[in-house]
């Protein structure tokens, strides 16, 4: 989608929106169309939109107005985004190729005109090149957003913003792929390439580097797969150079089966997303250095493909983890633990940063508790959590935190091995957690994301379509810009 700034209303755009609060008077709009908001009981609700039709000098005008909410709100941010994406929900395939925006009378500052127009942008976001022969009616018509009435500081904002709605839709892209195009090779391509010329530093481990490394529980994960494993690491150093680097690390399974322990047939196909946790972070990275934050951050990521095959590893089988520790696998299905446990120790040694945040969606059980509103949160230090819980408040990316301790952690003793990747059923979020936690060195706080019902919609959101949400890029940039930056 465009976004252009003017100065000036384009006199032959037949759409023209404008963002109105809660309970402001529309006097100065068109009598007949103002006295129809009311009679449709428009009254400016974030969300809310209303459309009319008046001619001016003899051509034919769409009006829009979208309403923001109370202007006192606390929840303003969020809800001015909604007003843009609730105008581009509305407008995407309707027909219309230009649309103008009036931000010049909701009383907006200049950093939310620029949420307006971020929510536009991402509700504008779709994956449809498979789709060859959809109807023309169902085709995205609009192409260009004219921006006029914009307040001071609102072209600053939206360099911001729009660096956030890039990486954001990096994330969903990625997440939408599916598992012919993404795999772990292909996933560092796309990365090298979406990176290319921002100043970040991208380092990629192979297999025969993370067997130097000791990483036999990753490597067991992708040993029944012809694609070979990776780790990526993507670095930008904005901060410092004696300051500790900020690590997040994600799971990315870019396929999971379930492997021996192989999953039912239905719905499988959802699996495809289970590299969600690894979108998030390439994402949440490509946001924080599209706009340059002045801050030491760095994303790892753990890429493998869970298969059933001849080689693939058995239920039973023990390996060894690059920190020594060995593990029971009793169910191949558990293997975004198995992932991550490699990753999170590599990232420690290389980087030994002071807080690492990492997102997977590691559990079915975490759908069961939380649904799709929030990502469970697991952590063992009381302020990370409280960090990126408002993190997740602020950029809409929500976060809720559950337990952890030593009752949970004691389910996952092997009788054989140091650890086993499985507990009992009741819990099964918090012993996913609690092997992780296992990983993480004395004195290094820890958070992680369990976002197994967050990365992906089976319906339309605020600020995104059914399919790839998004989920997780913004949070980590929001959790950069209030934590780690000076
Ligand atoms: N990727 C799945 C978790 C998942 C399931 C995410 C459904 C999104 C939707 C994970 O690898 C997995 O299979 N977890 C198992 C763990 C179990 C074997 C202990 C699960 O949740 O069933
Ligand atoms: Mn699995
Ligand atoms: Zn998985």
């Amino acid at each position: 989608m465009k976004i252009e700034f003017s100065a000036s209303q384009p006199s032959d755009v037949r759409l023209i929106a404008r963002v109105v609060n809660q309970g402001d008077d529309l006097t100065d709009l068109d009598a007949a169309l103002a006295d129809g908001a009311k009679a449709a009981r428009f009254a400016g609700r974030a969300g809310q939109v209303f459309e009319g039709f008046v001619i001016d000098d003899g051509a034919l005008r769409r009006i829009a107005l979208t309403g923001a909410g109370e202007s006192n709100s606390s929840d303003r941010r969020l809800h001015v985004e909604r007003a843009g994406a609730a105008l581009m929900a509305k407008y995407l395939r309707s027909g219309e190729t230009e649309m103008v925006v009036d931000l010049g009378h909701a009383d907006l500052s200049g950093e939310e005109a620029a949420a307006v127009l971020l929510g536009l942008r991402l509700r504008a976001w779709s994956h449809e090149k498979y789709r060859t022969t959809l109807a023309k009616e169902k085709r995205i018509t609009l192409e260009k957003v004219t921006v006029v009435g914009s307040p001071d500081g609102t072209e600053a904002a939206w360099e911001t913003a729009a660096a956030i709605a890039t990486g954001t839709e990096f994330t969903r892209t990625l997440v939408a792929e599916p598992a012919n195009v993404v795999y772990p090779a292909s996933f560092v391509a796309m990365c090298e390439d979406a990176f290319k010329g921002t100043g970040a530093e991208l380092i990629v481990l192979d297999e025969a580097d993370m067997e130097k490394l000791g990483m036999g529980a990753l490597l067991g994960v992708g040993q029944g797969s012809e694609r070979e494993s990776r780790i990526l690491a993507i670095r930008w150093n904005g901060g410092a150079k004696d300051e500790k680097p900020m690590v997040f690390v994600g799971k990315g399974v870019t396929f999971d089966t379930g492997g021996i322990s192989l999953k039912p047939p239905g719905g499988m196909e959802d699996m495809k997303w289970d590299m969600g946790g690894a979108g998030a972070v390439a994402g949440g990275m490509l946001a924080v250095v599209g706009r340059k934050a002045k801050a030491n951050v760095i994303g790892v990521v753990g890429l493998v493909e869970n298969m059933p095959d001849g080689k693939a590893q058995r239920p039973g089988d023990v390996v060894t983890t690059m920190n020594g520790q060995t593990v029971e696998v009793i169910n191949t299905d558990a293997e975004g633990r198995l992932v991550l446990c490699d990753a999170l120790h590599w990232a420690q040694e290389e980087f030994a940063p002071e807080r690492i945040v990492d997102f997977a969606t590691l559990t079915g059980a975490m759908i069961i508790a939380l649904g799709n509103e929030h990502g469970g949160l697991f952590s063992n230090d009381d302020s990370l959590a409280e960090n990126l819980t408002a993190a997740g408040k602020t950029s809409g990316d929500k976060l809720w935190r559950m337990p952890i301790g030593p009752a949970y952690d004691k389910l996952i003793d092997s009788p054989i091995a140091d650890i086993k990747n499985v507990g009992p059923r009741p819990a099964g979020s918090i012993t996913a957690a609690q092997f992780l936690h296992r990983f993480i060195k004395k004195g290094t706080k820890w958070a992680h994301c369990d976002i197994a019902g967050m990365v992906w919609a089976d319906k339309p959101g605020h600020s995104w379509d059914k399919g790839a949400t998004g989920f997780g890029a913004r949070l980590i940039d929001q959790f950069v810009k209030e934590n780690v930056e000076k």
